[in-house]
C-alpha cells in the first residue's frame, strides 16, 4: 500500500529516503503520453538534448521515437541504446552547425545521416571520403522562444544556412556527390503556436528553391510547454492544429516535387520537461531584512534554466514524511552556491523575485516541477558538487538510472604535476 503523498503523483519522501536529495525523478508514463501525442507526424525525432539519460532515451525508443544527436557523445548514446543510423527513418541523425573530429569518425563509422548548419561541414565529410544522406537545416531568416538566449532564427542567430545560401549549399552537395534528401527548420525553444507556424511558408519556399530529391522535411521542436499552473497556466499547444499546418504544407510540397515526402518533428521539452521533478530538501530558512529565504541543498549546478534565462518553474513544499503544507508567505528560494544568483525564484535579467510558499523548516521537502527538458543535462560541477541520481518512475516503482556521482569520480581527471 502506498503511503498519500499529497498533491505530488509520486512517493517524494520515499524518493528522498532511498536515493537522497537533490535527486531527479522522471515519470515513464508521462514521456509516453507526450510522444503518443506528437505521433501523428511520420516521424517524433526527440532532442536527446533535452534529457539525454540512456533509459530516457530507451523508453522513448519502445514508444517508437527517433532521437536527433548534436555531438560525438550523443551519437553514441544513441547507438548504445541501439538506434539504427540506417534504418528507412534513421534512428539517430547528427544535427548540428559544426563538426569536430570524433563526429566526424563516429558518422563515417556508423553511417549516420547528417543534418547540415553550415557548407563547411559538407567539406569536411567529403574531405574524409563520407557520403551519408544530408538533409539542410534551413535559418529562415525570423526566429522566435521563450528567451533570446534560445531564439534561434534571424541574423543574429549562429544556426543553420542562411535561407538565400540554400540553392548554392544544396548545389555544392550535390557536385560532391551527396545525397542531398531534405530541409530542416528549428527557430526556437518554447515558441508560440503563430511563430512556429510561420515556418510552414519557409519551409515552402526552401522546398522550392532546394529542387529535386526532397524525400523529408522536419518542423524542429520549439514545442512549447506550460511552467505556470492554475489560472496563469498557458493553453496547451493544439498538437493536431499544429500537425494539420504543417500537413497541409507537405501536401504543397509533395505536389511540387511529385512525390511522397515525409514529415519529422523535433521536440525536446515538450517530451519530457513535464516527466521531471527536481526533489530537493530545505537545508535553512532565514530572514534578511524582510525577505524569507529558503535555502536548498540543489542550485544552479542542478537546474540552470531559472539563473540563466530567468526561466520560471512551480515550486510545492513538504513535509518529511511528503505531506502538503499549510499556509502561505512570500519566500525567495536559493541554492548553496557562492553565487547571488543561484536563485530559483528569479525574472530574466537576473531580478530576484518572491513566490507564496507554505511556511516550511529545515528538512521539508522543496520540488522543482517540470524539470525533465534541460534540467539534469544542464548540471554541472561548479562548487565540486557531484552530479544528483536520477530516477524514473515506472508503473509506480522507482528504478536509479544513474547514481549520485562521488567526490572521487570529480576529482579523477585530475594531476598534479611535480610542482
Ligand atoms: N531541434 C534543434 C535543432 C534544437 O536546437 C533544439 C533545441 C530542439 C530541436 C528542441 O527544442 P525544444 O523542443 O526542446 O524547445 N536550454 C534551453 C533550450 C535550448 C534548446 C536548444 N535547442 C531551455 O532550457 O529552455
Amino acid at each position: 500500500m502506498e503511503r498519500p503523498h499529497g498533491s505530488l503523483p509520486f512517493d517524494a519522501a520515499r524518493l528522498a529516503d532511498e536515493f537522497g536529495t537533490p535527486c531527479w525523478l522522471y515519470r515513464r508514463s508521462v514521456i509516453e503520453r507526450r510522444i503518443a501525442e506528437v505521433s501523428c507526424f511520420d516521424a517524433v525525432r526527440f532532442a536527446q538534448k533535452a534529457c539525454s539519460n540512456l533509459a530516457v532515451l530507451a523508453v522513448a525508443k519502445k514508444a517508437g521515437a527517433v532521437v536527433d544527436a548534436v555531438s560525438a557523445g550523443e551519437v553514441v548514446r544513441a547507438l548504445r541504446v541501439g538506434f539504427d543510423p540506417k534504418a528507412p527513418v534513421p534512428g539517430v541523425v547528427y544535427t548540428a552547425d559544426i563538426l569536430d573530429d570524433a563526429a566526424l569518425d563516429l558518422i563515417g563509422r556508423h553511417g549516420v545521416p547528417v543534418n547540415v548548419g553550415s557548407a563547411d561541414m559538407l567539406e569536411q565529410l567529403a574531405e574524409r571520403g563520407i557520403r551519408v544522406p544530408i538533409t539542410v537545416r534551413v535559418n529562415p531568416g525570423f526566429g522566435h522562444g521563450h528567451s533570446s538566449k534560445v531564439n534561434t532564427g534571424g541574423e543574429l542567430s549562429k544556426h543553420g544556412v542562411w535561407h538565400e545560401q540554400l540553392p548554392a549549399v544544396v548545389a555544392r552537395g550535390r557536385e560532391l556527390g551527396f545525397d542531398m534528401c531534405g530541409l530542416h527548420m528549428h527557430i526556437g525553444s518554447g515558441s508560440d503556436f503563430e511563430h512556429l507556424s510561420q515556418v510552414c511558408a519557409a519551409m515552402e519556399r526552401a522546398a522550392a528553391d532546394f529542387g529535386p530529391g526532397l524525400r523529408t522535411i522536419s518542423a524542429g521542436g520549439g514545442l512549447p510547454v506550460s511552467y505556470r499552473k492554475g489560472a496563469e497556466a498557458t493553453p496547451r499547444i493544439d498538437v493536431a492544429a499544429y500537425y494539420g499546418l504543417w500537413d497541409a504544407s507537405r501536401k504543397r510540397i509533395e505536389s511540387l516535387v511529385g512525390h511522397p515526402v515525409s514529415l519529422e518533428v523535433e521536440p525536446g521539452r515538450y517530451l519530457v520537461a513535464e516527466s521531471g521533478y527536481l526533489v530537493t530538501s530545505i537545508r535553512a530558512v532565514k530572514k534578511q531584512g524582510k525577505n524569507v529565504f529558503y535555502l536548498l541543498d540543489a542550485g544552479f549546478t542542478d537546474l540552470v534554466r531559472p539563473s540563466f534565462y530567468g526561466a520560471y518553474h512551480h515550486i510545492t513544499v513538504h513535509g518529511r514524511d511528503g505531506s502538503d503544507l499549510p499556509g502561505s508567505q512570500p519566500v525567495i528560494v536559493a541554492g548553496p552556491l557562492c553565487e547571488s544568483g543561484d536563485v530559483f525564484t528569479q525574472e530574466e535579467g537576473g531580478f530576484v523575485t518572491t513566490r507564496d510558499l507554505p511556511p516550511a523548516k529545515t528538512g521539508d521537502l522543496l520540488v522543482l516541477h517540470d524539470a525533465g527538458a534541460y534540467g539534469a543535462a544542464m548540471s554541472s560541477n561548479y562548487n565540486s558538487r557531484p552530479l544528483a541520481a536520477e530516477v524514473l518512475e515506472d508503473g509506480g516503482v522507482f528504478k536509479e538510472i544513474r547514481r549520485r556521482q562521488t567526490l572521487e569520480e570529480i576529482f579523477r581527471l585530475e594531476r598534479i604535476p611535480e610542482l
